[in-house]
This record gives C-alpha cells, sequence and structure tokens, in this order.
C-alpha cells in the first residue's frame, strides 16, 4: 500500500544539520502529497504520543540552525518491549505508515526494530561520531571538525605564547574519526586513540622532542575512548619533566552544537530528499547512506551489524604529515 503520512524524528546525540535534514524531508513529502507528522523528542516522545503535523512553513528559516527543533532523546524505554509496543500503538493512532529516523547507531537500531513491527522505515545516519556503517559521511560530522579544528587553532595561538603543550580531548566515541581527522588538519604533533595503549613516556618524549627542535608548543589529540584520559595524561605528566608545561582542554558538547557547514547542509538535504524517495518507491528497512560521492540504500541489517573503529589508512597519513 502506498505511503500516505510519514512521521520523522530525531534521536540520539544531536548533529548540526538534523534540521536541514527534516526540513528536507517535509518538502520533499509535501512535493509527494503526503503528510508529516513530526515526533518530537525521538523515541521517547513517539511512545507519549508527542505527535504534531508540520508543514512546510514549520521548516521555513532552520536550514541554518544547529540542534534540531523537533528535539532528540536517548529512551531507555523503547528498548523494551512493552515500550516498543507503545510506540507502535501511538503510530498508528496518529495514521502514520512510514517513519523516518534521523540519528546515529543506536537509532538506526532503533528503526530496525519498528520495521520487524511491520513499519516502513528509513533511517538517516546522523551522529558527529562518524562511527556509522556503509557510509561515508554522517550528518554533523563535518560542522564538528570545522569546530575542532578552530579550537585547536586558537590554542594553538595561546600555546605558542606561553611555550606550552595542549592535550586536547574530543568527543566520538569508539572509532576515533574526529580525533584522527581534526589531528591530521590541524597539524597536532600527536594523536591518542581509542584501543590503541598510551604508553606515557612515549608521550613525554614526544612533548620533550618539541621543545628540543625549537617549537614552541606541542598540541596533542586525545580521544573520547583512548585508555587515559587527557587529565589523566596531564596528571602522569605533571612529574616528569619535558620542558613544556603542560594544560588541559576537553571540548566536550561545544563539539556537537553550531551552524551546519555547506557540506553537513548539502548532505542532510540530498539525504532526507533520498529517504522520502525510497519510501514513495516502495523501500523500508533500509539506510540512506553516502557511498563514492552518491546517495544509495543500504538494508538496515547491514548497516547496525558492523562496528566502526579506527581509521588505518588515517594512522598512515598522520605519521607521514606530522
Ligand atoms: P545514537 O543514535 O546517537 O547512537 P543512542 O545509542 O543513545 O544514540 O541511541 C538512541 C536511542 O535509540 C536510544 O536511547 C534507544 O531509545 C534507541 N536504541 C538504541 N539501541 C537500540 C536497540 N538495540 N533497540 C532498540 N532501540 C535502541
Ligand atoms: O554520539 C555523540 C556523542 O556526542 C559522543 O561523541 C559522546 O560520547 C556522547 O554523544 C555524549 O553523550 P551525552 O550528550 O549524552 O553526554
Amino acid at each position: 500500500m502506498a505511503v500516505k503520512r510519514i512521521g520523522v524524528l530525531t534521536s540520539g546525540g544531536d548533529a548540526p544539520g538534523m534540521n536541514a535534514c527534516v526540513r528536507a524531508v517535509v518538502r520533499t513529502a509535501t512535493f509527494h502529497g503526503l503528510e508529516v507528522m513530526a515526533i518530537h523528542e525521538g523515541y521517547q516522545g513517539m511512545i507519549r504520543g508527542e505527535i504534531k503535523l508540520m508543514t512546510t512553513r514549520d521548516v521555513g528559516g532552520i536550514i541554518q540552525q544547529g540542534g534540531t527543533i523537533i528535539q532528540t532523546a536517548r529512551s531507555e524505554e523503547f528498548k523494551t518491549k512493552p515500550g516498543q509496543r507503545e510506540a507502535v500503538r501511538e503510530l498508528n493512532e496518529n495514521g502514520i505508515d512510514a517513519v523516518i529516523v534521523i540519528g546515529g547507531d543506536g537509532s538506526l537500531s532503533g528503526a530496525s526494530v519498528l520495521a520487524s513491527y511491520g513499519m516502513n522505515v528509513i533511517g538517516v545516519p546522523a551522529s558527529i561520531d562518524n562511527d556509522i556503517g556503509s557510509t561515508e559521511m554522517s550528518i554533523g560530522v563535518d560542522t564538528a571538525l570545522n569546530t575542532i579544528i578552530r579550537a585547536i587553532d586558537q590554542l594553538r595561538d595561546t600555546a605558542s605564547s606561553h611555550n606550552r603543550a595542549f592535550l586536547v580531548e574530543t568527543m566520538g566515541r569508539n572509532c576515533g574519526y574526529l580525533a584522527q581527522v581534526s589531528a591530521i588538519i590541524s597539524g597536532a604533533e600527536m594523536v591518542l586513540l581509542p584501543g590503541v595503549e598510551v604508553d606515557i613516556q612515549e608521550v613525554a618524549t614526544l612533548i620533550e622532542d618539541s621543545y628540543i627542535k625549537g617549537k614552541n608548543h606541542a598540541i596533542i589529540v586525545v580521544a573520547e575512548g583512548a585508555n587515559s584520559s587527557a587529565t589523566e595524561i596531564a596528571q602522569n605528566l605533571k612529574d616528569l619533566d619535558v620542558g613544556f608545561h603542560t594544560r588541559v582542554t576537553i571540548l566536550g558538547h561545544i563539539q556537537r552544537g553550531g551552524r551546519p557547514t555547506a557540506f553537513d547542509r548539502l548532505l542532510a538535504t540530498r539525504l532526507g530528499v533520498k529517504a522520502v524517495e525510497a519510501l514513495v518507491e516502495g523501500e523500508t528497512d533500509k539506510m540512506v547512506g553516502l557511498q563514492s560521492g552518491d546517495t544509495v540504500l543500504v538494508p538496515l541489517q547491514e548497516v547496525i551489524s558492523q562496528t566502526i573503529t579506527i581509521r588505518e589508512k588515517f594512522i598512515k597519513i598522520f605519521n607521514r604529515v606530522s
């Protein structure tokens, strides 16, 4: 049966570009004569029935806004059978026959659960972490990277003025993408990644070498998920004489906010359009992704069965240029 009313939600950690994607979903659905219902606050709002009609006019002026105007949440309840049953019941009561889930890998696992209840579902990858399989980029990654390198550029100014070493901690869960790429493109001296043992002596030697070479700073990017946090590393360096004094900056949730970059606005728009057109063409239980520059459809099962870890290719590139 042809889809008539699409529910759209943003779920998990917010990511810049989610609004641009919601806008694209609403406008593309309207173009095809379909209605869109906004499901507020992710799966939690779905369970509670926080569902409202969203028109083309409601999504005016949001393409440039970070965060998500329909809000997001993490819902433990949706991981349970009663929670899922309640959610599907609310969808049915609101006449929703298809759902577009915009979120990270957890949210896409939730999308796959919805599909198992017979709902038409398309997932859209959105997470600053870039830890979602079968897509080269997720919505929000590029903006987060730009935020990180701007912060590191600024830290280098003050580091150089004071002859200091900085340990800069990035987000990114266990895949280390933000740390790997920001270290390469900010010209950091070292990067500490998830799953790679941190040898404090190695860090100390790197900082001391930078000092001896006559540099006036050293920048070390520490990924979330690294064996030691930036704070722990700084604590361990305290008693060692490495030439520079050390300071710590934890970038934290600043990485999640801000106006989406041109790349993220375009990616979000392309994926939003593709998600609606996939539903119109009768597709379900799939994610829209980016592969070799093209938007593609991939089975959700294939996406959620993958665990994305550190990229070996970037280790090599960092070692060549650092
Ligand atoms: P993200 O989508 O950013 O990775 P989470 O991992 O917190 O964020 O997932 C967001 C939400 O998706 C969770 O709070 C939960 O409601 C839902 N979810 C995550 N994993 C599952 C799962 N295995 N089954 C059902 N729902 C899930
Ligand atoms: O998944 C996005 C992310 O920002 C991760 O990089 C980080 O580990 C996590 O979410 C933080 O979650 P919260 O906003 O719940 O503190």
